[in-house]
């Protein structure tokens, strides 16, 4: 994020150390880094914005030799003001108002110091990953559902709305696609799957509780749990998946993205999934199964969800419908061990994460039509094509810099950066030249051992793929 605000300019009067430290002391005095906000290391924060370590380390000292920072050896430099406090030092914006100092709750001092959600410029540029083609939406067939359904709620009394038809079609479509033994019951529809980790994270973490995650893994998981007061420890993945940790303690939690694991794409083998199960107690360890792109498989018939093969309630199932549908659709749903229903329902109308019932039933009836099906084998095909076109035109053009991890499923594949860890400062390259990737390293838990890019295809016209990928070969 912190890169993201800083705008140093090459040709200018002042030197980079000078505008670096006024640009930082701006940020903390306006209050957009906040007390208590951990900065980048000097050594990740220089190469994110290709400038010498030594013009950083100038910088966290002048600010910590005003107050700004607690910058210690080997450490990262801390916040140490906030920023709705008027700050005395030359050439500080003075409070906007903000001159009394919100007393946050732990939950929201947890989220203030993660970097997730992360921010991306609108609008979408080849190849950000993380999204399917929403030009092939069918957006009149669910225009037409969605107006039957107004059309019906005006007419019919108030409190008739039907809210189990969505549920009872999930469970039908997730038995007979994904293997998920679930009754309508056990579904609950959320806005997102971002919202089926919170609940989860509210329901069954405390603060100290140990939950382990795929490390590279996908952000928001890890910034959910942590948000409850976890100890995340990231796990590394081998040519199975996520491995087994070595060592007595189980943990309270393990979530994991079996199908395709997010971001390299690989395939949990049977073995570890059997490994992983049998680790777990119903009670003591539960496991997160998030099948966020499940639907979209390509080499060979997709390998049935971990939540089918669990025989003692221990396994909680996540899905969304951003990924297949549109991510503007706000849908997700949970599939929850048949012990804590009750307690999850409660939860979810307690704080609130409902989902609109016409949605939920309009999206009832584009599944009953069958429109959701044929959506999905139209897009299965459509991004098995841009796949190998993309992998392709990598392996040509950027065969000698980049090693691809070609994924059997999903909507985006990882490639490794043969030479070299700089991935952040080539994901500055390309986002200046128009092509918009994640750096892997920026997907680490802990010290980045993956240096790479993410890259999008399922979105992207094979004609956008193929630009996109002259354009990364001429940045290279
Ligand atoms: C692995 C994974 N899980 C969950 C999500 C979030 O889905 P939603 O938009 O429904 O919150 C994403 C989004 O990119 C994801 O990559």
């Amino acid at each position: 994020m912190i890169p993201a605000l800083i705008d140093l300019k090459r040709a200018g009067d002042d030197g980079l150390a000078a505008q670096l430290t006024s640009q930082l002391r701006s940020l903390i005095a306006t209050g957009r880094l906040g007390k208590g906000i951990a900065l980048p290391s000097s050594r990740s924060l220089a190469s994110d914005l290709g400038v010498s370590r030594n013009t950083v380390t100038y910088a966290f000292e002048q600010l910590a030799a005003e107050g700004y920072l607690a910058a210690s050896h080997g450490r990262r430099p801390v916040v140490m003001v906030d920023g709705g406090e008027r700050i005395e030092a030359a050439g500080v914006v003075a409070s906007r108002g903000r001159s009394a100092k919100p007393q946050l709750s732990p939950w929201a001092s947890r989220i203030k110091q993660t970097d997730w959600p992360m921010s991306y410029q609108a609008p979408l540029k080849p190849l950000r990953p993380g999204h399917g083609d929403f030009r092939e939406f069918p957006n009149e067939i669910w225009a037409r559902c969605l107006r039957r359904r107004a059309v019906r709620a005006a007419r019919r009394e108030l409190g008739s709305v039907n809210r189990t038809r969505l549920r009872e079609a999930l469970a039908h479509y997730l038995a007979t696609s994904r293997g998920v033994r679930a009754t309508a019951d056990q579904i609950l529809i959320l806005p997102s799957a971002q919202a089926a980790l919170t609940l989860i994270a509210a329901v069954l973490v405390s603060p100290g509780d140990d939950v382990w995650v795929e490390d590279p893994g996908y952000p928001g998981a890890a910034a959910a749990f942590r948000a409850s007061g976890a100890r995340v420890m990231g796990i590394r993945l081998d040519e199975q998946g996520m491995q087994r940790m070595p060592g007595p303690a189980a943990p309270k939690l393990i979530f994991m993205t079996p199908s395709h694991q997010h971001p390299t794409g690989r395939l949990m083998s049977l073995a570890r999934r059997t490994e992983f199960l049998g680790m777990s107690r119903p009670g003591k360890t539960w496991i997160v199964e998030d099948d966020y792109d499940g639907e979209f498989h390509y080499d060979s018939r997709p390998v049935p969800a971990l939540q089918g093969i669990d025989a003692h309630g221990r396994v909680f199932y996540v899905g969304t419908f951003s990924k297949a549908m549109t991510s503007d659709i706000r849908l997700g749903y949970l599939v929850v061990p048949p012990a804590l229903v009750d307690t999850l329902e409660i939860a979810q109308r307690h704080i609130g994460l409902i989902a609109s019932s016409h949605i939920q039933e309009a999206l009832a009836e584009f599944i009953a039509d069958g429109h959701f099906l044929a959506h999905l084998r139209r897009m299965r095909r459509l991004y098995h094509v841009r796949r190998d076109h993309l992998v392709e035109g990598l392996g040509r053009h950027l065969g000698e810099v980049l090693s691809v991890e070609v994924p059997s499923g999903g909507i985006q594949l990882v490639a490794r950066l043969k030479r070299g860890r700089a991935d952040q400062a080539a994901v500055r390259r390309l986002v200046a030249a128009g092509v918009e990737t994640r750096a892997l390293s920026s997907l680490a838990l802990g010290q980045p051992r993956d240096h790479g890019l993410l890259l999008g295809f399922a979105a992207w016209r094979e004609s956008e793929i193929s630009a996109a990928v002259r354009t990364m070969a001429s940045c290279f």
